[in-house]
């Protein structure tokens, strides 16, 4: 099976969003990947519920949502109103990080948990067990456009084998500074959801990056 390429919309052109959104449903692009920030936990501030809900009334692809916020929980009943299909909160944010996850499943939605760069895989081995999927931050959270992050290969080495010890089936996603050529390397590590956002959309030809980031084995 290919690897999922789940893209971000935060390098999507905002003027021009409905023809960004047609061009991955036309697309071999799995999912759509919106990153919500709020200028506390990250220092940046993207988008609300109002661009959410317009882009899944055009989204026919899941809507995987990347919430870069603090008191997550707050935002769950929205989030499943609008019918998104995974949201992933950050461990770095979550207290009571399991009630959250439980709140999410309630909802009727995939929970997946992100960790930030420097957040070891360990921290995740009394949660893993009730988890869809782990964002892996290969970029420190916040912005798109930047380097990805080397060492953010071996995490995902470390986190394919804690999901073998404790015998269940979360998927891995890996999230930030991913293009066609780091793309092989992590798939063959074990990840199996990239997320894609200005080596898409900066291209010249966004369905070609596509193609060659789906065509990684
Ligand atoms: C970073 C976001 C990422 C970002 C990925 O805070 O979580 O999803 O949009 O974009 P690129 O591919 O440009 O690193
Ligand atoms: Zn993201």
């Amino acid at each position: 099976m290919s690897v999922i390429l789940s893209t971000s919309i935060l390098s999507a052109d905002f003027t021009n969003l409905a023809r960004d959104i047609q061009m991955i449903n036309e697309s071999e692009a799995d999912w759509f990947h919106l990153d919500i920030m709020d200028g506390v936990f990250v220092p940046n501030i993207s988008y609300g519920f109002p661009v959410v809900r317009a882009i899944a009334s055009l989204a026919k692809k899941p809507l995987d949502v990347h919430l870069m916020i603090v008191n997550p929980d707050i935002y769950i009943p929205v989030l499943a109103e609008i019918g998104v299909d995974y949201i992933s909160v950050h461990y770095e944010t979550c207290t009571h990080l399991h009630r959250t996850i439980q709140s999410i499943h309630c909802a009727g939605i995939k929970a997946g948990v992100a960790i930030n760069p420097h957040t070891p895989v360990s921290v995740l081995e009394e949660i893993i067990g009730d988890c869809d999927l782990i964002v892996l931050m290969s970029v420190n959270p916040g912005f798109g456009g930047q380097s990805f992050i080397e060492n953010s290969v071996d995490k995902v080495k470390r986190l394919k084998k804690l999901i073998s010890v404790k015998e269940t089936k979360c998927l891995i996603e890996v999230d930030g500074g991913i293009n066609a050529e780091n793309a092989k390397i992590l798939v063959s590590a074990g990840a199996d959801i990239l997320v894609s956002g200005s080596s898409v959309f900066g291209s010249n030809n966004p369905r070609e990056s596509i193609k060659a980031i789906k065509k990684v084995r």
